[in-house]
């Protein structure tokens, strides 16, 4: 097959057109030989760039190189690379006329023009192209109305590149031979590649000995292969992120560095840091998703769609911080990493817990966790940084006098331009004046050199000065960008603004110029050189502004779906930025214009977004972060609305799991408060106190007189699902499991047609715990299980406990196979999300496989450690049960004397009735075996008394066979006894024990 395909296509291109400006004077003024020559190196160049670009040249018209980029076949980037060919081109040019003119005299100029557009295109091979279309005249007149030096875009073209590009707008213009005036652009500048970040423009003055223990600290990381964790704290304009970039730009070239900023707005954006510095790592991602693993690539994914993500989609907090630890580990692996986060004063507590687990967990990879903070991370996190092996922290405070006088001089030598004057007075007076603060200093020296007299007292009223002093444009671009964050990109800069296209080059310019904003690390963005700048700029702008403003910018990110793709997930995610930018929106608008009509509607979005973000930072177990949220939620939320109910249950449950009881009673008053005269809601809250207070230790509440009330409307949903679920808190703390389940049943029978995901996972959750005492037989247990493994299959957290039940189940239907199998899978889990309390569990349950197992020695070791470890952990009651477990593993392997020893630990009682139940029976049993038969009769005949409080089948069971063992001991009929036992046990479907007692039945006779 040829190459060449005769056949005219029809296809999208990019036309670019060159031309040299004022050719004829060049004519007339130059030798023809010279100005061939010169021509020829004008041609050589573009057509080299055109050609370095991917473009092909069409055809010379005059001096005129006319271009196009898209044949034979189109790219993506063909705009991008048309403008950075001519972009090229030009600076050739300019080269070419430097070049010549001291020797010729004359000035070279070239214009250039570029249009994007569907043409013909003929003979679309190599160099014999042809091009018909519109898009070529437009990109030939837009060269010609470009000025000397000027690259001219059409606005399709400049649309394609604005990421890439300055743009500034001209006025339309009236192109020959074109009915309408056509919209462009000039090109200021275009950077293809990431701007790398700016560099500081004078040296660190002093700071010496922080540089160093942070360098010494760095090292000790790296050499002893640990993680170890650095604070640095102090005042705004100190000097911290200055002395860290320091500190990052001396470091080997083989440390991986990162870095991630918490925003000082963003209520819920728990995890905006992480996402930021996994942006760096987007061209890595494919590779880093594989060494991460499959959970953890799922976490850290789900990071960057948080907010837009599913419900179900949502990692746990667990996941997270397990996904960020491992993925520290892979890129540590090989070379240092340094991990710098910085204004921590503003994280989220289950940030800070993720870091500090960090610290506390990383092994063996050379990792720097670099923490800067002002000092009121303290009042935060007063216990910051405690308790861990390699962990330092450094207060910065103010500078030496020599230091400033270094400082302030290095500053007038470096902006000369500003500090235009020689007045050592004004020198002293910043020196003495700006109390060894940096960008004091710095404000000072440029408001007395522009000439003031008085100075404003603090930094803030300082930079307030100095922002008033800046020109309009630039004014209005900071303050645009000061709402929108501390990083902010043109394209959101543009539009907050109205009507004709910004001039958005200039302005941005000079307040880099200024050092006001730097070019940020993603590409097309910009940021806040400092923190302060930001918070300044966007106290002083007026707030009627900002709430249109941040209304238009929550429509900008809500209309932007995340479009993230696999291979970069983390380009610019937007969590939270929705929410985020309508509560400010809210807020203000209620300040300043209450009356403003569209606010009910604002407000109602921007309810419905923070109750939703909520949601989800609940359903990961964001508490700090779900309870802000929701909060916040409510009172966007006019009152009267239904949903305060299922909100103030929400809070209530998110707090008390805090251990925050009185606080979770608060929530229930604001409801009342909210929703006055609202029966349902009033019962709602009656039914959610009667849990709080139970779960404060007191007694349970009279449940007839809820009943009658709950009767008056039987489709109260919510009402009487909370109602189930206290009813089954009740019968669990009485040991009576069927009626718990039964009631959690009728929970469930309520919160499915209410739809309520929240609701029904709770009371999943509990009804899969409870199956293990319950009389729900084992196959349907089990299968519930099964269940719960496929719905909460993304949340390993979740997983585990429903990973224990299982295993239980299994042991006693007799597969101590999968039993062992589940528990492996469970601790496996439960180590790598540093689930304490669960890999308690995980020993525990080990213990009763091992012992149905008949491995009394291993078992009794396990219940020992679980018991230990739970009581260290505080749980006190449920470690006295476990440890009678323990001796009457003892027992059974035959050893009495220290059984007996054992058991003596229990004499006082054991709180937990399935302890106090084995205790008794177990004394019993010892009796019997030391000949004290009528000691041991009477001890069976209290635990069979005992035993009418429980309905647990298996635990009737274990203590019925012991009942029949001490009866047969002292000579009496053990057989009702061994009946009951087995009748239990079936009734369970708990085949392993049944088949035991079976035998044991068989031996009597
Ligand atoms: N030792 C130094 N030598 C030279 N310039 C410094 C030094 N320390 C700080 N600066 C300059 O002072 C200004 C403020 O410093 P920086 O931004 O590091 O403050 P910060 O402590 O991080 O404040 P914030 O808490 O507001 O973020 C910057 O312009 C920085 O370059
Ligand atoms: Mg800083």
């Amino acid at each position: 097959m040829s190459d060449r395909d005769p056949r005219p296509t029809r296809r999208h291109i990019v036309v670019l057109f060159i031309d040299i400006v004022g050719s004829t004077e060049l004519a007339e003024r130059l030798d023809p030989e010279l100005l061939l020559r010169i021509l020829d190196r004008y041609y050589a160049a573009c057509r080299t760039e055109i050609f370095e670009h991917g473009g092909a040249v069409e055809k010379y018209i005059g001096d005129a190189v006319m271009a196009v980029f898209g044949v034979p076949v189109s790219r993506e980037d063909d705009a991008l690379r048309a403008v950075l060919a001519a972009d090229a081109a030009m600076s050739a040019v300019r080269r070419l006329s430097a070049e010549i003119a001291p020797t010729h005299g004359v000035r070279l100029d070239a214009h250039c023009g570029i249009a994007f557009g569907e043409v013909m295109v003929a003979d679309g091979s190599g160099s014999n192209v042809r091009v018909i279309g519109d898009a070529v005249n437009t990109a030939s007149r837009l060269q010609s109305a470009a000025g000397a030096g000027e690259i001219l875009l059409g606005d399709d073209v400049a649309r394609l590149v604005r990421q890439h590009a300055l743009l500034d707008g001209v006025p339309p213009l009236t192109l020959k031979g074109k009915r309408d005036p056509v919209r462009a652009w000039r090109l200021i500048a275009v950077e293809p590649d990431r701007g790398g970040p700016e560099t500081d423009t004078i040296p660190l003055i002093g700071r010496t000995e922080e540089l160093h223990q942070l360098t010494r600290f760095h090292d000790r990381a790296a050499r002893d292969r640990q993680c170890c964790m650095a604070t640095l704290l102090g005042v705004p304009g100190i000097g911290k992120s200055r002395l860290v970039r320091e500190f990052l730009t001396n470091l080997p070239e083989d440390v991986t560095v990162l870095t991630g900023r918490c925003p000082s707005y963003g209520i819920g954006a728990t995890y905006r840091p992480i996402t930021e510095l996994l942006e760096a790592l987007n061209g890595e991602w494919p590779a880093l998703a594989e060494a991460v693993g499959t959970e953890g690539a799922r976490a850290l994914r789900g990071l960057a769609c948080l907010g837009d993500a599913d419900y179900e989609d949502t990692p746990g907090v667990a996941e997270i911080a397990q996904a960020v630890r491992s993925l520290f580990e892979v890129l540590a692996r090989d070379r240092p990493l340094v991990v710098v986060l910085d204004n921590l004063q503003w994280a989220e507590p289950t940030l800070l817990d993720l870091i500090e687990d960090c610290a506390a967990w990383l092994a063996d990879v050379p990792v720097l966790l670099v923490c800067v903070a002002r000092p009121e991370l303290y009042e935060a996190r007063p216990s910051w940084g405690g308790g861990m092996t390699c962990a330092m922290s450094l207060e910065l405070g103010p500078m030496s006098p020599p230091h400033m006088t270094r400082l302030v001089a290095e500053l007038r030598a470096e902006r000369a331009d500003v500090v235009a004057h020689d007045d050592d007075g004004t020198y002293q007076r910043v020196i003495h004046g700006s109390d060894g603060n940096p960008l004091f200093a710095e404000l000072m020296l440029e408001t007395l050199a522009e000439g003031a007299v008085a100075l404003p007292p603090t930094i803030q009223a300082l930079l307030g000065a100095r922002l008033d002093r800046l020109g309009g444009a630039e004014r209005h671009m900071l303050e645009r960008a000061a709402t929108i964050g501390q990083s902010f990109t043109v394209e959101q800069l543009e539009t907050l603004f109205d009507g004709e296209p910004p001039l958005t080059a200039t302005p941005l310019r000079r307040l880099q110029r200024d050092r006001l904003i730097r070019r940020g690390a993603l590409l097309g963005s910009y940021e806040f050189t400092q923190t302060l700048t930001r918070e300044t700029v966007y106290a002083l702008t007026s707030k009627e502004v900002r709430a249109d403003w941040h209304r238009r910018l929550a429509d900008w990110f809500g209309d932007r779906a995340a479009d993230a793709s696999d291979d970069a997930p983390f380009a610019g995610s937007a969590s939270g930025d929705v929410s985020r930018h309508l509560l400010a929106a809210c807020r203000l608008t209620r300040q300043v214009r209450p009356g403003d009509p569209l606010l009910p509607e604002l407000t109602d979005r921007a309810a419905d977004r923070l109750i939703r973000d909520g949601g989800q930072a609940l359903h990961r177990r964001d508490l700090p972060a779900a309870i802000a949220l929701l909060e916040q939620g409510r009172e966007m939320l006019p009152p009267g609305r239904d949903e305060h109910r299922s909100l103030a249950v929400r809070i209530s449950d998110a707090k008390l799991a805090r251990g925050e009881a009185v606080a979770a009673a608060a929530a229930l008053d604001r409801a009342e408060e909210l929703l006055p005269e609202d029966p349902r809601n009033r019962l709602t809250c009656v039914i959610q106190r009667e849990v709080l207070a139970l779960r404060s230790g007191a007694r349970a509440p009279e449940l007839e007189s809820l009943r009658g009330r709950l009767a008056l409307d039987p489709r109260d949903d919510l009402s009487w699902c909370r109602f189930h679920q206290l009813q089954a808190l009740i019968h669990i703390e009485d040991g009576r499991f069927g009626a718990a389940d039964r009631a959690l049943r009728d929970g469930l029978e309520r919160a499915r047609p209410m739809g309520d995901r929240y609701e029904e996972d709770r009371l999943l959750g509990g009804l899969c715990e409870l199956v293990q005492w319950s009389s729900t037989p084992v196959p349907e247990g089990l299968a519930l299980c099964a269940g719960l493994l496929a719905r909460f299959a993304g949340d390993r957290a979740l997983l585990v406990p429903v990973l224990l039940t299982r295993a239980r189940l299994l042991a006693l239907s007799g597969d101590l196979g999968g039993a062992r199998e589940s528990l492996d899978t469970a601790g496996h889990y439960a180590e790598e999300l540093h689930l304490g309390l669960s890999a308690i569990a995980v020993v525990q349950v080990r213990g009763l496989v091992e012992s149905l197992d008949g491995n009394h020695e291993v078992a009794r070791g396990l219940f020992t450690r679980a018991a230990a470890a739970l009581r260290a952990a505080g749980h006190g009651g449920s470690a006295a049960t476990l440890e009678v477990y323990a001796a009457r593993e003892t027992l059974r392997r035959g050893d009495v004397r220290q059984a007996a020893g054992e058991l003596a630990r229990s004499e006082a009682g054991v709180p937990q009735l399935r302890g106090e139940l084995t205790a008794i029976v177990m004394r019993g049993a010892i009796a019997s075996l030391n000949g004290a038969h009528a000691d041991a009769v009477s001890a069976a005949e209290r635990a069979t008394a005992l035993l009418e409080s429980t309905d647990d089948p298996c635990l009737q069971g274990d203590v019925l066979v012991e009942i029949a063992r001490i009866q047969r001991a002292a000579g009496r009929d053990p057989a009702e006894a061994a009946r009951r036992a087995l009748d239990a046990y079936l009734s369970k479907g708990a085949s392993l024990p049944a088949r035991r007692v079976r035998d044991w039945m068989k031996g009597l006779s």
